[in-house]
């Protein structure tokens, strides 16, 4: 049975992100608490097509470098989703990675951090699933990888390798805050799929926990307590207001993956489980990215450089700017303000102190500008437009998007860093291409050879040992 039961006040601390046991609960409070786990968990970030998708009906395309992977259909539809899964079939799928058929799902789900939930949590989890949820009868897209990824089976070695199948364990040395924290982080909130760094074979590099990893276009920062490179400085009511509306003045402003946890998990929790969470980061042991020695939104300071630009009449121009100071007055300068301050109230936010602009790694200000910022926080829309391929303002060039961002490091952000037309192109693209997905186009070819190379082996292995036998019986011969 769970650990959580060993303390009457855990159980109770820990009811409130659903994850408490109680044998006289009624089926409506088990799927109630269910349906909590599952907003913590954050099922309906990836099974939900947003704004058009019925819940939990799949659809949503992962962008993985590899491939598209396409969630599944998780409602108790018997058709199509999940209806036929017995409460066994829905934990494997759950910690172990593996379908209802026997087939292994892809990391895209993320079941190495799930593994950690307890019985009873899949129990609730399982009830909401079943009972609490829309049938819906619609087959998503088919995940269909290349060669060697669409090979299922694969996932056996890599499981092997990686999946630590271990349940949340109470750690008694620490407070109850804590341990619920930790729960949160690494199990249900996954934070770690996002912020941990992957190694050459795209899984997580736990010896650097937390500290930092692109993913695609953006960078996850690193969150561990470090205090330059990461939120070691940050204060507890920072830290539990940023995932409780995904900005705070002076920070940062959650914008790709960020904003999706935000707006479909984060802002759900009640303070106290964010507190938790803020309480347990403090601990995760501090790592230093080498060289740095100001946190990320120490940097910058009102600029007045756009100011002095001279645009011509009507901001209108005959041949298309490639200027970082035009183009930013141009595009940005109407909610940032020509000195990157922001607006007053700072819901345009200031260009300065601001982690987008101070880090080491600009990926979030190229990603920012190519993809905008889309973030619902209880009844607030927050929205700035994009600059990429479809934008309704102004689809910006490569260059002229290096040339803004540029601008914008130099004189607000943290002046070392540059980026060129060609990081803006990877980005533009989904981002660098991991290892794995590098070699994928040389992996098939490269069997082949290997095939080829056994075959003249094996048939040349047959041809000496016929030789061989041949010299024997000559020999024998001879002898009589
Ligand atoms: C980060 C994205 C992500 C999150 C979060 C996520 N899933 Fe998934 N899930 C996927 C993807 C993608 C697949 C399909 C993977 C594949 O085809 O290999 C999947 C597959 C599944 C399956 C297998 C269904 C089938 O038979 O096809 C189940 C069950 C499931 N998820 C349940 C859940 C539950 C419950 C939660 C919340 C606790 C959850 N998922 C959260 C991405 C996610
Ligand atoms: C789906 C991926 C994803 C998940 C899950 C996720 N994050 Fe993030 N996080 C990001 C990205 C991307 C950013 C950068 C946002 C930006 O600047 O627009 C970010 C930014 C942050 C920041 C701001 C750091 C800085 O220096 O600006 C904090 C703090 C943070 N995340 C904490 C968390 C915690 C805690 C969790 C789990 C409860 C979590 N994140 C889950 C992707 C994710
Ligand atoms: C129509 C208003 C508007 C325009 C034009 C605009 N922005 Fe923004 N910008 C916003 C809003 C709104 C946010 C997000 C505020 C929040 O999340 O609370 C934002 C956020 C940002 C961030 C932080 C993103 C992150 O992921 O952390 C950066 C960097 C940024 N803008 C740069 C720019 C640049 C450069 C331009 C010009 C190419 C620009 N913005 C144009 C409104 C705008």
């Amino acid at each position: 049975m769970l650990a959580i039961h060993s303390t009457g006040a855990l159980a109770q601390s820990v009811a409130k992100s659903g994850a408490s046991v109680d044998a006289h609960d009624t089926e409506s409070e088990l799927i109630h608490r269910g349906h909590l786990l599952a907003i913590a968990s954050d099922c309906m970030a990836c099974h939900t097509v947003a704004d058009r998708g019925k819940a939990f009906s799949g659809g949503y395309g992962i962008v993985s470098p590899i491939g598209t992977i396409y969630s599944t259909n998780i409602t108790p539809s018997k058709k199509d989703g999940i209806g036929d899964y017995t409460e066994a079939q829905f934990a494997r799928a759950l910690r172990d990675g593996v379908r209802a058929d026997g087939a292994h799902l892809y990391p895209a789900m993320p079941y190495t951090s799930y593994a950690g939930l307890t019985d009873v949590d899949v129990h609730a989890l399982y009830a909401y699933f079943m009972k609490g949820i829309e049938p819906v009868d619609s087959v998503p897209p088919k995940t269909t990888l290349p060669f060697p990824f669409n090979i299922r089976q694969s996932m056996i070695v890599w499981n092997l390798l990686f999946l630590k199948k271990q349940r949340f364990a109470i750690n008694p040395n620490r407070s109850i805050e804590w341990n619920r924290g930790a729960y949160l982080t690494n199990v249900q909130a996954h934070c770690s799929a996002c912020h941990t760094p992957r190694n050459a074979l795209m899984a997580e590099d736990l010896d650097r926990a937390f500290s930092g990893a692109q993913l695609g276009p953006w960078y996850a920062p690193n969150i561990t307590s470090d205090p330059v490179s990461g939120i070691g400085t940050w204060t507890d009511d920072e830290l539990v207001a940023y995932l409780k509306t995904g900005h705070v003045v002076g920070k940062n402003q959650a914008a790709g993956g960020m904003a999706e946890a935000v707006q479909n998990s984060l802002q759900l929790l009640s303070t106290d489980d964010l507190k938790s969470i803020a309480v347990y980061l403090r601990s995760v042991r501090p790592i230093r990215t080498a060289g740095e020695g100001t946190p990320a939104f120490g940097y910058g300071g009102r600029g007045d450089a756009a100011a002095s630009v001279d645009v011509g009449p009507s901001g209108t121009w005959v041949t298309a700017p490639t200027s970082g100071a035009v183009l930013y007055r141009g595009y940005c300068a109407s909610c940032h303000r020509s000195d990157g301050s922001g607006s007053k109230d700072q819901s345009y936010p200031s260009l300065f102190h601001n982690t987008a602009t101070g880090g080491a790694n600009p990926s979030n200000l190229v990603a920012a500008i190519l993809r905008g910022v889309d973030r619902k926080v209880g009844d607030t829309h927050v929205l700035m437009p994009d600059f990429g391929e479809d934008s309704y303002v102004q689809p910006l060039t490569n260059e002229q998007i290096a040339a803004i961002s540029n601008y914008v490091l130099q004189h607000f952000g943290n002046p070392s860093v540059s980026v060129t037309p060609t990081d803006v192109a990877i980005a533009r693209r989904g981002g660098p291409v991991p290892f794995l997905a590098w070699i994928q186009p040389f992996i098939l070819p490269a069997c082949f050879v290997l095939e080829l190379l056994v075959i003249w082996l094996v048939i040349g292995r047959d041809v000496w040992r016929r030789r061989r036998a041949r010299a024997k019986a000559n020999v024998q011969e001879i002898a009589q």
